[in-house]
């Protein structure tokens, strides 16, 4: 059977970005076809400026919003990274096979850095090496599939190399992984702002959907959407990024082809209507099942605490196997 692993960071409240880019998936397909894991990796939130008390909360937030989504602990395997120490021990053998220029390489690293820099603030070392750590989420369950958005494309190809290196050197350990980006919406972009991506860690509140906004909110931002010169409604991502992204968004909640959607509208106004209330109707239940858990702590508890202990015995073999593949002396 396919094994699917992926992983959320709890930097930041969820948002339409992460639920159409990943979560969703993950709910109506990976869960079902797959032996899946899905984490709330809570140490890759320690790689920039951060608040002990937020993380704890958001990690917590997202890991009801994962079950809120549809995933069914019958079904899959939902934990917190940081209660399975196997993600650390094996991130550490990765920064020994991984070089210092493939790191600075990463697409995420640069820009964060940059802005970090400009801010006169300084660079946690984690964040440069956080993409060993993603691949030792990704290594330690021999997955070989992580369904992610597009935005974290390029640290997948890095944990395929980190995998393929590491089997040539010391011999067959790894499952080579690859990424699956969604057809549609892999890239949710910023309503405000359609050049930048929507994230969850942004501080343009307005162009960004929550995952817990109320629906009037959500409505409110999507009316308000930057659309482009011009009047027709067609889908070109580089002549048009606002109305694409909208057409995108409508696509991946009510279904159809982007472009074919676009026929369907004489004017801006008229889609973003559309929009709204489908983005409104897609995260109905997410939130009503979200309010039913909230209320229920204790099965949130019990279903990380069961999926950790799984976690942990899944990954356990494979990284003392390369621990020991790497010379490093078992234990008497
Ligand atoms: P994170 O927490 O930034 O995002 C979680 C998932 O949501 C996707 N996503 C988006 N998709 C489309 N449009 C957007 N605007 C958008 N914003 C976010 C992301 O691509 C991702 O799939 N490093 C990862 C977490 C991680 C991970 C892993 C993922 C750690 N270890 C192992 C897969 C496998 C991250 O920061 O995702």
């Amino acid at each position: 059977m396919t094994r699917v692993f992926s992983g959320i960071k709890p930097t930041g409240h969820l948002t339409l970005g992460n639920y159409l880019g990943a979560m969703r998936r993950w709910a109506e397909t990976d869960q079902h076809q797959a032996d899946a894991l899905f984490c709330v990796v809570d140490l890759h939130a320690l790689t920039v400026d951060h608040d002990p008390a937020r993380v704890r909360r958001l990690s917590r937030q997202a890991a009801t919003l994962l079950l809120a989504s549809g995933l069914d602990p019958e079904r899959c395997t939902v934990f917190v990274q940081s209660h399975v120490d196997e993600h650390a021990r094996l991130s550490y053998l990765l920064e020994c096979v991984a070089a210092d220029g493939e790191m600075r390489r990463m697409i995420q690293y640069k820009e964060k850095a940059r802005r970090e820099e400009a801010r006169g603030g300084s660079v946690r070392l984690s964040l440069l090496t956080y993409p060993a750590l993603m691949a030792a989420d990704i290594l330690a369950y021999r997955t070989d599939e992580a369904p992610v958005g597009d935005d974290q494309t390029q640290h997948v190809e890095l944990a395929r190399d980190l995998a393929v290196r590491f089997n040539q050197r010391y011999g067959q350990t790894f499952t080579v992984p690859r990424a699956t980006p969604p057809k549609v919406a892999a890239r949710v972009m910023n309503l405000h702002d359609p050049a930048s991506k929507m994230g969850k860690s942004d501080d343009t509140g307005p162009g960004v959907v929550y995952l817990l906004d109320e629906p009037d909110a959500v409505r409110r931002k999507i009316m308000r959407a930057v659309t482009d010169d011009g009047r027709d409604v067609v889908y070109d991502r580089r002549e048009r990024p606002g109305v694409a992204n909208l057409l995108e968004i409508l696509a991946a909640c009510a279904g159809g082809e982007p472009e074919d959607l676009s026929g369907g509208y004489a004017s801006y106004g008229a889609l973003k209507k559309d929009v709204a209330e489908a983005v409104v109707e897609a995260l109905g239940p997410l939130r009503r099942r979200h309010r039913e858990l909230c209320a229920d702590p204790g099965y949130v508890d019990g279903v990380l605490r069961a999926g950790a202990e799984k976690a942990r015995r899944m990954a356990r073999p494979t990284v003392d196997a390369a621990y020991r593949a790497i010379g490093l002396l078992p234990p008497a």
